[in-house]
């Protein structure tokens, strides 16, 4: 029954030397503020002024994509806590090096057809917004209604902009 006590309370004190050295690690990692990119909007170069969305597509579009994509990042409160910090900072910086929409504006004619034909498929194949974001962020979640309008615009733009492409250059 003593034996029992004893480790009862080695456990308890083990446990306590542990929430401890958490606790440490956590303020401890306070002090490490990433810097955060908030690049003044350019807004005459965004995807959304370049090739008019309707105003549904445009929507999703800033819901669902322009956290990561653009520089129009809304961090929430608890982008200020690592080690949050440093998952959501990874996310934009990452999802920016890939496709900022706010510079589309300036990409070459080839490059900015091939983004919106990628769009178009990671958004159908449901690979984007990226599941993780819509577990923070059930809004951005897509409805099936809103997923189609998404694709159809990112199709349609794509073809257009190839096509005033091929006028200028032939492509394969
Ligand atoms: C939580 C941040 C986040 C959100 C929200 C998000 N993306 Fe992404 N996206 C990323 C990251 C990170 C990558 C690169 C890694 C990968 O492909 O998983 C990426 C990659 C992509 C790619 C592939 C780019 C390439 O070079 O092949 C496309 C296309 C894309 N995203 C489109 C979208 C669209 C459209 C939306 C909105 C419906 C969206 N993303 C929402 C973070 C995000």
């Amino acid at each position: 029954m003593l034996a029992l006590k004893m480790n009862a309370e080695a456990c308890f004190r083990v446990l306590k030397k542990i929430a401890v050295g958490i606790a440490v690690v956590f303020v401890a990692l306070q002090f490490f503020r990433p810097e955060r990119s908030l690049v003044a909007a350019s807004d005459e170069e965004d995807l959304i002024n370049v090739l008019p969305p309707p105003p549904g597509v445009r929507e999703t579009l800033v819901n669902s994509c322009y956290d990561c994509h653009s520089n129009q990042t809304r961090y929430p409160w608890y982008a200020s806590i690592q080690p949050f910090a440093w998952f959501l900072d990874h996310h934009v910086e990452e999802g920016r090096m890939h496709i900022n929409f706010s510079e589309f504006g300036g990409l070459p004619p080839r490059r900015a057809v091939q983004v919106l034909e990628a769009c178009g498929d990671e958004v159908a194949e449901k690979e984007m917004p990226l599941w993780s974001y819509t577990l923070a962020h059930p809004a951005a979640r897509l409805t099936e209604a809103q997923r189609a309008d998404l694709v159809a615009w990112m199709t349609t733009a794509a073809e257009e902009a190839r096509q005033k492409l091929s006028k200028t250059e032939p492509i394969r």
